[in-house]
């Protein structure tokens, strides 16, 4: 066992980490792709967030190439925004090749062009790690959703049990800059009731569903 989890600092400068990320993704998208489609494991780990999806209307964070996107366009009307130009243009094309239609947008997590309350289910996968200010992109999120909305991630987090392998592992990925946060206590901080699920990597991946509550008042 390993003791309690360390969770990560926010960076100092947030703006540098969010172009330093975005340079990466730019020079990799399409290795990115590649991997994702290839690797069965990690369709495996975002394929366990399709069965909580609820519509009409859909709205999916930093989706990357598309692999989800792909996977529930044609049930919802599906809309989606990334900070990252070549992942945007990458999951365009991909979903056109797949007869598939989604509003895609390029754009900041934390500056949603979206009016409140629009859409019923937002997700997120393996991209929550990688915003430099979670309280920002929890602000926005919740305001997107409608009342009673879900909000489904698919993110790394430290095993509940403290196993070595799994806080070996999500150590791993905080080592090479994901911002590893008790994401469900954040949750709950901004009024959702949570449910958080291991669903791979010995207790390194989490499925967590969160349901808007009403504004206390
Ligand atoms: C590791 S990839 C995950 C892609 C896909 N969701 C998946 O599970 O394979 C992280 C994605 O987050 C996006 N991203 C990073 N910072 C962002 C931000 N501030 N706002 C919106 N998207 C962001 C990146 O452009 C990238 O496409």
């Amino acid at each position: 066992m390993n003791g309690p989890p360390q969770y990560s600092r926010e960076p100092a400068d947030k703006r540098a980490f969010t172009e330093a990320a975005d340079r990466q993704y730019s020079r990799w998208s399409g290795l990115y792709d590649l991997a994702v489609r290839i690797l069965p494991v990690w369709r495996r780990w975002l394929d366990q967030a399709l069965p909580h999806l609820h519509g009409p209307r859909l709205l999916e964070i930093s989706f990357g190439t598309g692999y989800l996107l792909s996977r529930y366009a044609g049930r919802y009307e599906c809309h989606g925004i990334d900070y990252n130009r070549e992942m945007v243009a990458m999951a365009r094309r991909n979903l056109r090749r797949a007869g598939l239609a989604a509003d895609l947008k390029q754009g900041d997590v934390e500056a949603l062009p979206y009016a409140d309350g629009t859409f019923d289910s937002v997700l997120i996968t393996m991209a929550f790690t990688a915003y430099p200010d979670a309280d920002r992109a929890m602000t926005e999120i919740r305001r997107v959703l409608c009342p009673g909305g879900r909000l489904v991630l698919v993110d790394v987090n430290f095993p509940v049990d403290g196993n070595r392998l799994g806080t070996w592992l999500t150590r791993r990925w905080q080592a090479g800059g994901d911002i590893i946060r008790d994401l469900p206590a954040i949750l709950r901080r901004f009024g959702f009731r949570v449910e958080d699920r291991e669903i791979g990597g010995w207790g390194s991946i989490h499925l967590t569903l969160a349901e808007k509550l009403p504004d206390p008042n």
